[in-house]
């Protein structure tokens, strides 16, 4: 299998006289959950569906599953499963009939794939009801049984979770979650929420106004979303010194000429203060403070998420 399962070079979309995605480029490796993140409008439908091949590039290059032009990419699209608009089933299908007919429309030979592909999303015990008695969240998960019936290599889902409640969220990423690592599937998914996202992506594109703004892995984005003590002291230049010496911090930044901030030893809080007492030290203030991760986002494109 490739080392990854797509690569996006400097990709532009053009409608009209509109840019909405503007020179964009990302990576995906294998194995990655990969979370398209931005707001309303940012262009992530679009990525969504030039990946997909639904619509053609204006301009740039990829790589679709090792390949690189229009007819491998014809190739590798066999090899990806997608849900970008509501699934098209039948509503007056039950599941099992649903996916029947996908199987033989994709002229799949094994049968038992029907029964497997339901008891994986939870949908082996409903039984008989039909499509259009289905709860949103069973609708996503027939959906998503429909994209994942040929197993594919990639799988493609945009904003899986809108409309679902806690519940149906919570199951549509355990859902996720089960299916890269059962089934080893590489999947990009897009969200205008990051902290739903967090919880299932190896790796993150931010898109904003139809521009990747950073493309960041789950470690870089915990170590950005980090907490923090910050010390209010009058001399930070000695206060560096004991960090050092007597209490073996490393990991710290110096904010301005006195605010300091601890990224490690959070819980000797007692300690560290105490040390910095008896070095005759003034502790002015201290707080504790994590960035989360919807700050960092709202930070990151520069103003307000609902805006
Ligand atoms: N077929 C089209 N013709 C013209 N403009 C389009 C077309 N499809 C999308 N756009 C424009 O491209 C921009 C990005 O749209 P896109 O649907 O990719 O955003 P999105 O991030 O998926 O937003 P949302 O969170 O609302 O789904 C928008 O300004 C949209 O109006
Ligand atoms: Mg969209």
């Amino acid at each position: 299998m490739e080392d990854y399962a797509v690569k996006l070079y400097q990709i532009t979309k053009i409608y009209g006289k509109q840019k909405v995605i503007d020179k964009v480029s990302i990576n995906v490796r294998t194995g990655d959950i990969y979370g398209l993140v931005g707001k309303n409008g940012a262009g992530k439908t679009t990525i969504l569906k030039l990946i997909s091949g639904l619509i053609y590039k204006t301009s740039g290059s990829m790589e679709i599953l090792g390949e690189v032009t229009e007819s491998g990419f014809n190739q590798a699209r066999r090899r990806i499963g997608s849900l970008i608009d509501s699934p098209h089933l039948y509503p007056y299908f039950d599941g099992r009939e649903n996916l029947e007919y996908y199987r033989i429309q994709k002229g799949l030979k094994d049968k038992n794939i029907v029964d497997e592909t339901l008891e994986l999303v939870g949908l082996n015990n409903v039984d008989k009801k039909k499509f259009n008695k289905y709860s949103l969240g069973m609708k996503q998960r027939l959906g998503i049984a429909q994209a994942i019936i040929g197993r594919p290599d990639l799988l493609i889902l945009d904003e899986p979770i809108n409309g679902l409640d806690p519940t149906g969220i919570v199951e549509l990423r355990e859902l996720l979650l089960k299916i890269n690592r059962e089934l080893g599937t590489t999947i990009i998914v897009s969200s205008h929420i990051l902290n739903e996202m967090s919880l299932i992506a190896s790796r993150y594109a931010f898109i904003h106004e139809g521009g990747l703004i950073e493309e960041v892995s789950k470690g870089e984005l915990e170590e950005k979303c980090r907490k923090y003590i910050r010390l209010k002291v009058d001399n930070t230049e000695k206060t560096v010194v004991i960090f050092e010496k007597e209490l073996g911090i490393q990991d710290y930044k110096v904010l301005n000429n006195d605010e300091i901030e601890i990224y490690q030893e959070l819980n000797n809080l007692n300690l560290i203060t105490k040390s910095l007492i008896d070095n005759d030290i003034e502790i002015k203030l201290v707080t504790e403070g994590a960035q989360t991760l919807e700050d960092y986002f709202i930070k990151l494109i520069g103003g307000d998420l609902d805006a």
